[in-house]
């Protein structure tokens, strides 16, 4: 069967980024920086990019584009093609098991970007503009808490449905007439928004004059002086990692999905290049000038410190409201900020999906309409335990294990299957075959040794400063700890399930015969 094709290099181009850009650029990214160092940050972060971010992007770009030519679009597929020994498909299970467990949590917190931008425009939380009474309002459209604002779920549940409706009726139009015609709309849109809030937010100057201290420009100061006292701590190399995997998306089995639909000669240099490109003008000039800066302005650098530690929801969901409710025009404001979260989160959230659907109709010769039908049923039912367990650390389980663990552990094994397994030289023939650009040589030894020996450093730093603590649980309160095993069941049973799948591909001789036209 013919393989799904993009139908353009724009449109590829323009999914790529959609994947990468999402609610990490403009909820995770400030509170990680403003919390690790300020400026001094962004001195991992450049470091982690360029040896971490970049080489697995073109790691994943080659090695997506070359299973596809062979019809493999997922890990199990590729490993096999890359790696001719019987554990490979099995160790492709990871690349399965991360992107699906990610959306799962990941599709809650875009469903309420398009509840609060509704709100935002209707007014609803119109008048709630200290910290409390807007924690009230989130809390309460969580249903963590029954209050004024909400007697129940009723909202938070219609907004989450109407989102798993979209992404799957996204995913149902296919990769060009479905992702790509997405992201050819949503891109661009989100964008000129993200100017349109960086220019409101850079000429916002001091807003209450009685309070000097507090300006967008003592905001900018405070995200970017560089506090390099920070750099001798681990845990900031560690969270500048976790945060270019995160936002890169690199390592969740995404990339791969999307470029197992390029051809042969299709470029992945520039490619990749232009997607890390993008991803980082989202982040770093736009998501950094948005959030903290105007929280600095209402509320000062103490304050805004507290709310950053807070976690990113409460900066994103309770303090931008707030905000806005001083501006003119504020509800148009607050509906572009959470409209804009809204279009970051679902390019990004079809892309963690793909993996699955790709998989069954790769290896198991589903249809797509069959595939996309069971993989939404699926999430759609596990999405709604962390909607209904939210109150109880079942979202940061999930979390930990595939966003922040996991991506590190799969970025590990896929550069040394590339580079070692596979061997450098027929790597770097992929990486660099059909490229609209020269790839620097000295790429060649940072992907062969580099980038393999950071990441073991970080996985190992990782199993010493952390994964103790959340083995155990250090700290979670007792009510919580059973929902926190169920979280870790449901993922014992997404890799289990996935495993057997793999195994009934096998033995209808899938990957066997496909690797035959090797
Ligand atoms: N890369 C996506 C984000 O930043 C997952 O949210």
């Amino acid at each position: 069967m013919e393989r799904d094709r993009w139908a353009t290099k724009i449109g590829l181009i323009l999914a790529l980024a959609g994947n990468a850009v999402g609610l990490g650029n403009f909820l995770r990214f400030p509170v990680q920086a403003a919390g690790n160092g300020g400026g001094a940050f962004m001195i991992p972060y450049f470091i982690s990019l360029l040896l971490l971010g970049i080489p697995l992007m073109w790691t994943e770009l080659s090695m997506g584009r070359f299973g596809g030519q062979y019809g493999h679009g997922t890990m199990p597929g590729i490993f096999t093609l890359l790696w001719r020994h019987p554990a490979a498909k099995y160790l492709g299970v990871i690349g399965l098991f991360l992107p699906i467990t990610v959306f799962i949590y990941y599709v809650c917190v875009e469903s309420w970007t398009l509840g609060f931008s509704f709100f935002s425009l209707a007014g609803k939380y119109r008048g709630a503009v200290t910290q409390e009474s807007m924690g009230a309002f989130l809390h309460g459209y969580q249903g963590i808490e029954h209050n004024a604002y909400f007697a129940g779920r009723g909202w938070m549940y219609g907004f989450f449905v109407v989102t798993c409706l979209v992404n799957y009726l996204v995913l149902r139009k296919g990769i060009s007439g479905g992702i790509e015609r997405l992201a050819n709309i949503g891109m661009p849109l989100l964008i000129v928004m993200a100017i349109v809030l960086v220019v409101r937010v850079l000429t916002l100057g001091t807003p209450d004059p009685a309070y000097p201290d507090r300006s967008v420009s003592n905001g900018l100061g405070f995200i970017w002086n560089p506090n390099l006292a920070m750099l001798r701590s681990p845990r900031v190399w560690l969270a500048a990692a976790g945060q270019i995997f995160f936002t890169l998306s690199v390592a969740f089995g995404a990339v791969q999905a999307y470029a197992s639909y390029l051809r042969r000669d299709d470029d992945v240099a520039l490619s990749g290049i232009a997607t890390a490109s993008t991803n980082e003008f989202c982040e770093v000039i736009c998501g950094g000038s948005i959030a903290i800066p105007i929280a600095c302005a209402f509320f000062g650098i103490a304050a805004t410190q507290a709310i950053a530690q807070g976690g990113p929801f409460n900066l994103g969901f309770q303090t931008m409201p707030i905000v806005f409710q001083h501006l003119p025009a504020g509800n148009v404001f607050g509906a572009m900020w959470f409209g804009l979260l809204f279009i970051a989160g679902i390019t990004s959230s079809v892309a963690l999906t793909l993996p699955a659907i790709s998989f069954f109709i790769d290896e198991l010769g589903w249809t797509r309409k069959r595939a996309v039908n069971v993989i939404s049923l699926f999430t759609f039912g596990a999405a709604n335990l962390v909607v209904f367990f939210l109150a109880h650390g079942f979202m940061d389980e999930l979390d930990f294990w595939a966003g922040t663990f996991g991506v590190v552990l799969l970025g590990l094994i896929e550069i040394v299957v590339f580079f070692w397994i596979f061997g450098s030289n027929r790597a770097w023939e992929e990486i660099t075959r059909g490229a609209h650009i020269k790839v620097p040589r000295a790429y060649r030894f940072i992907m062969k040794y580099v980038t393999p020996l950071f990441l073991v450093t970080i996985l190992a730093a990782w199993i010493k400063t952390d994964i103790r603590r959340v083995f155990t649980m250090e700290g979670a309160s007792p009510e919580s700890r059973p929902y926190m095993w169920g979280a870790r069941i449901l993922m014992l049973g997404i890799i289990t399930g996935f495993t057997a799948l793999v195994a009934v591909a096998a033995r209808r001789g899938s990957f066997a015969k496909k690797r035959e036209n090797l």
